[in-house]
């Protein structure tokens, strides 16, 4: 009987100034064979809230192409940000309902436009309604554009579970990806700068080139220049997936996880603060935790640490106020960590920018040290 089939996957990322209005290549995502597709917009509700007009420029777009899609009924949108990965009725559910009543099959599809949790969510629910169906992303958050959107996962957190974040979803390729950076204008200063802390995380484990340009372009950075963000993020996004791609393991079936440098105490601060420290915010200071622990384990070349503190502080980061969390609390990240990759610890360290290094076991004593110090260097901040 044999026993081996192969699929080939094509991952499909491509950035275009005004994409609704005046771009091709997400109508081309869109088609599926000759006859108009049935397409189901997904939209983040505060996309929406902060650009009144979207609504009708996705109305527009429609008919503007009606040879090759067709709405399937007016946008289903979803609370933006973490509540729609949470609670006992998460977006993906609307998400399937929507799927289900709205005829969408395995030749029709979701297009989504939103943060990396919406995406998170439209994408779980499309993944898994009918088995399946078709997803183009829009991510419109730096986040999402450099990393959140231009992955191949979703997840939504499960419900009443410490450590229950991202528990549920699937590795799915989406059919492509479009960033906009224009529709990066409209976000709030903690979100204009999430995205970078996830452009110094990919920098730190795989291009020292990336963050010297950041450094050297902070200043235009902190004060929201569209060309350079737009650099950056097209560098972090070109890594993100050159590494799903080229890396070898796109569905991380192996346990280094590089791409996740930062992220054990980032996911326990962001889930023990009920999600009032935001993603980028929680990434900033948790890279700070393992550079610190690096440097006390003998790994991290000494003053990697604060160099890459006074980057994040230029550019707004640790500053954020971190209530009724203390180092015990965070510290179970590691052990959530671990059950996460379901077995053996292993923690991505940097040894200089660009020469990154797995470790199978840190030092309980350097890491209570080093939450204490970064609480208390973002504390101060305030
Ligand atoms: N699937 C993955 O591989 C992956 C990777 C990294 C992060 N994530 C997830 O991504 C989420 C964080 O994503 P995020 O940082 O994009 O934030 P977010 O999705 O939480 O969105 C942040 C806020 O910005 C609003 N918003 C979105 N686009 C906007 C725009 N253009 N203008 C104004 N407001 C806008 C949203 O409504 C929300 O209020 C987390 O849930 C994280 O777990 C997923
Ligand atoms: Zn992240």
């Amino acid at each position: 009987m044999p026993e081996c089939f192969a699929m080939d996957h094509r991952h499909r990322v491509v950035f275009e100034h005004d994409a609704l209005t005046a771009g091709t290549a997400l109508i081309e995502m869109l088609r599926v064979g000759d006859a108009p597709a049935r397409t189901l917009f997904v939209v983040d509700d505060g996309l929406v809230a902060s650009r009144p007009d979207m609504l009708s420029t996705l109305d527009t777009f429609a008919r503007t192409h009606a040879d090759i899609i067709t709405p399937a009924g007016h946008p289903l949108l979803l609370p933006g940000g973490e509540a729609c990965k949470q609670g006992t009725d998460p977006g993906m559910t609307p998400v399937v309902d929507a799927i289900r009543s709205r005829g969408i099959c395995r030749r029709s599809t979701v297009l989504v436009l939103g943060g990396g949790a919406v995406l998170d969510a439209a994408g779980f629910g499309a993944a898994v309604a009918h088995r399946g169906v078709r997803l183009v992303r829009m991510p419109t958050t730096t986040l999402a554009q450099g990393d959140a959107g231009v992955g191949v996962k979703n997840g939504v957190n499960m419900p009443g579970v410490r450590g229950g974040k991202n528990l549920l979803g699937t590795f799915d390729v989406p059919v492509g990806v479009l960033n906009d950076p224009t529709l990066l204008t409209s976000l709030d200063d903690v979100h204009w700068r999430a995205g970078l802390a996830e452009s110094i995380k990919v920098g730190l484990v795989k291009d020292a080139a990336l963050l010297d340009a950041i450094e050297q372009d902070a200043a235009a950075l902190t004060n929201r220049d569209l060309p350079t963000m737009t650099r950056v993020i097209e560098r972090t996004a070109a890594l993100h997936v050159a590494h799903i791609v080229d890396g070898g393991d796109p569905f991380e079936r192996e346990r280094a996880r590089p791409l996740d440098f930062g992220h054990w105490m980032a996911h326990e601060l962001e889930a023990t603060s009920d999600w009032a420290v935001p993603h980028g915010e929680a990434v900033a200071m948790g890279m700070c935790v393992d550079l610190l622990i690096g440097e006390a384990m003998g790994i991290t070349e000494s003053g990697l640490a604060e160099r890459m503190q006074h980057l994040l502080r230029e550019l707004g980061f640790l500053q954020w106020p971190v209530r009724d969390v203390g180092p015990d609390t965070l510290l179970d990240g590691l052990e959530h960590f671990r059950q996460h990759l379901g077995g053996e610890l292993t923690v991505c360290m940097i040894q200089s920018p660009q020469h990154a290094v797995d470790v199978h076991a840190i030092d309980a004593g350097a890491a209570r040290s080093a939450v204490s110090t970064v609480l208390d260097v973002n504390a101060s901040g305030v």
